[in-house]
């Protein structure tokens, strides 16, 4: 049996789905286990692209059972939509899906409290969030008056705990203008679609445990990046969940003893949609030769992502927050083409050198840069370290030194196929 944990390393879409679905075939469960539809996670399978906002990446393979765990927060609209798509597609008639009794349920209080926040209408800083109700779910989790899936089976307890946590918001909502919900409204409109989704409910702390004890292959499907936790992230620029790999066991219920390999997902670059420092950006050109050849849009939003260089100093972090087993290098390909490389080794805060992250001025700071050669070559179509230009593999094994990390596996191109495992986790 071994676990093993995908977790994003920078700010999020390193290409985890993509990896996940990699992984996957030699996964028999893959669980997703925090944060919701804000994810974005693409595959790319024969030239077919797919993006799943809540479904494991998973699903596409045959025999792995995906779970949806308790740490999430359902869009119910949206993860009837996936089930639809996939069920059109055929794929969802061999596929097994739960859904955790006990994950939360994004109500449409939760969308009105988001776009307030960011018309800078709530009292909150706007963060430029993905406006899908993720922050205020979560706030009503932790203020102990969220609706948990298993309650929308429960007429008398639905009714109440959303009676209490709409007259709870009522005010907020009516000095801003809005009309605050009526609660007979939202059960109607959200029963319909609790139940659709019914047949896949189930108590998957104890399937989980099952797969274990059944010594399964299990994928824990991380989203967002290190960056974007609420904890260790660039608060308040952050996503409303924790994203590093220990979230996973909190979020599904597990011991951490079990959790085995810890792959940590890292961008060739840097990207960030939102709001926030971000110390390597490029507003240059060779941002924008990033942002082009990575078609560098948000697969949620489409906003434009910020791009910018590595920097070392936060993937060294990360690996030592995610106890990261090994890196999986994603995107290797975009950075085809350009002269010279930057990698940040180190930040200098008001004219002095620091050793750390800065819990303020990371917006102010200077990256101290190593520069590496680029290369010219098509790599889109090598398969092994050893096809790869001189400057590409020069370029890896610095990150390898620079992020104390080995590298298990390098992604160069979006299809399934463009990828090379160096050290398969699983084996
Ligand atoms: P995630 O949120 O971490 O799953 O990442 P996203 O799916 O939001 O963003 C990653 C994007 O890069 C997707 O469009 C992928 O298809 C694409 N992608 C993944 N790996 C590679 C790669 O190695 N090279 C290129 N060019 N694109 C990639
Ligand atoms: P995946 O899983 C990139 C960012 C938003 C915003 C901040 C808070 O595809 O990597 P939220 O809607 O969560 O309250 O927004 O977090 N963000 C992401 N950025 N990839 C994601 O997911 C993200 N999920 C949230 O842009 O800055
Ligand atoms: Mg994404």
């Amino acid at each position: 049996m071994t676990v093993v944990g995908v977790i994003g390393s920078q700010w999020g879409d390193e290409g985890k789905g993509k990896v996940v679905d990699i992984l996957a075939e030699d996964a028999e469960m893959v669980v997703r286990y925090q944060g919701g539809n804000n994810a974005g996670h693409t595959l790319v399978v024969n030239g077919k692209k797919v993006i799943f906002h809540l479904i494991p990446s998973g699903i596409l393979r045959d025999d792995v059972e995906c779970v949806l765990a308790s740490g999430l927060v359902i869009d119910l609209r949206v993860l009837v939509e996936e089930l639809d798509t996939l069920q059109a597609s055929g794929v969802l008639d061999n596929a097994s899906l739960t859904l955790s009794e006990k994950a939360h349920v994004i109500l449409p209080h939760h969308l009105m409290l988001d776009k307030l926040r960011e018309q800078s209408k709530s009292g909150s800083v706007p963060v430029g969030s993905t406006l899908r109700g993720i922050g205020p779910c979560y706030e009503d989790k932790i203020g102990r008056r969220g609706i948990r899936i298993g309650d929308l089976y429960k007429p008398e307890i639905l009714q109440s705990i959303l009676e209490g946590t709409l007259e709870y918001w009522r005010p907020m909502l009516e000095q801003r203008g809005e009309t605050c919900p009526k609660a007979d409204d939202v059960i109607a409109q959200i029963m319909p679609l609790a139940k659709r989704v019914r047949p896949y409910v189930k108590d998957t702390v104890g399937f989980v445990q099952s797969a274990l004890k059944a010594n399964k292959q299990v994928l824990l499907e991380g989203a967002q990046g290190v960056m974007l936790d609420i904890d260790h992230g660039t608060y308040p620029f952050v996503t409303s969940s924790n994203t590093i790999s220990g979230a996973a066991c909190a979020g599904i219920g597990m011991g951490p003893t079990k959790v085995d390999e810890v792959v940590a997902i890292v961008k060739a670059y840097v990207t960030r949609v939102g709001d926030g420092p971000f110390p390597t950006e490029l507003n240059d050109a060779n941002g924008q030769y990033m942002r082009d050849k990575g078609h560098e849009y948000g697969s949620t939003t489409g906003r434009p992502r910020r791009c910018g260089w590595f920097d070392a100093v936060i993937a060294k972090r990360v690996n030592e927050i995610n106890g990261s087993t090994a890196m999986a290098i994603t995107k290797l390909d975009v950075l085809t083409g350009l002269k010279e490389l930057q990698i940040c080794i180190g930040y200098k805060l008001d004219g002095e050198e620091i050793d750390t992250i800065p819990m303020h001025g990371l917006e102010r700071v200077e990256p101290i840069y190593k520069s590496m050669p680029g290369w010219d070559e098509d790599i889109s179509n090598v398969r092994s370290l050893a096809e790869l230009p001189v400057h590409a593999k020069a370029y890896l094994d610095e990150l390898v030194r620079l992020c104390d990390c080995p590298i298990c596996l390098v992604s160069v191109g979006p299809d399934r196929d463009q990828t090379f495992v160096l050290n398969n986790p699983f084996k």
